[in-house]
């Protein structure tokens, strides 16, 4: 079976560098696709913009989730990649908009890792997911990404066919090495 490409979605503030070692700790041979944030809070780094910390812009959300929906597609041509064998790996606001493809799109992703995820956005028609793989990572005092946008978003994948597993950490907001450790196991179980 055909290795997927891995699609590396940083936290605000980040770049595209950032999470190439989570990439090592997952998979280290696999190929790496990763993409800078083109919003820009501040001089920071985004993939959508927000109104507040937590409250974000649906219509920029909505529209940025498209354009990098459409990116992959040009990116699999470009670099000759398997389009429909691409698993994300996101934290926080890359998490975010890895969790609005799945939102918007049946066959965007093989699969994602959502390292403290929210919901990124309620009402509306979710489409299917038949069995896609979801490993989401959330700390029980996230002040940022409150523990329950991480069960609530369990749900709502699963209930779209879905299969969302959520590993907790007794931590905060921070992306710990435990839990890409975690993710590393599942994802060894899955592709
Ligand atoms: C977001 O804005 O996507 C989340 O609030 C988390 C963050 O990136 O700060």
């Amino acid at each position: 079976m055909n290795k997927p490409t891995l699609l590396l979605l940083h936290g605000t503030g980040g770049n595209e560098n950032d999470l190439l070692p989570l990439a090592g700790m997952i998979d280290p041979t696999a190929s790496i696709l990763s993409v800078r944030g083109n919003v820009l809070e501040n001089g920071m780094p985004r993939f959508f913009r927000r109104l507040a910390e937590g409250v974000f812009d649906e219509q920029d959300l909505i529209e940025r989730t498209k354009e990098l929906n459409s990116f992959l597609d040009d990116a699999a041509t470009k670099y000759e990649f398997d389009r429909n064998n691409i698993v994300a790996i996101g934290y926080s606001n890359g998490a975010n908009i890895a969790g609005s493809l799945l939102f918007h799109y049946s066959n965007s992703l093989k699969g994602a890792i959502l390292h403290h995820p929210m919901v990124p956005l309620r009402g509306g028609e979710l489409p299917k997911h038949n069995g896609t793989p979801v490993f989401i990572s959330a700390g029980k005092n996230d002040p940022i990404c409150p523990s329950t946008e991480a069960t609530e978003l369990q749900t709502l994948l699963e209930n779209t066919g879905a299969e969302a597993k959520i590993h907790w950490e007794n931590n905060g907001h921070q992306l710990t090495k435990t839990e890409v450790e975690a993710a590393a196991e599942w994802y060894k179980t899955k592709f």
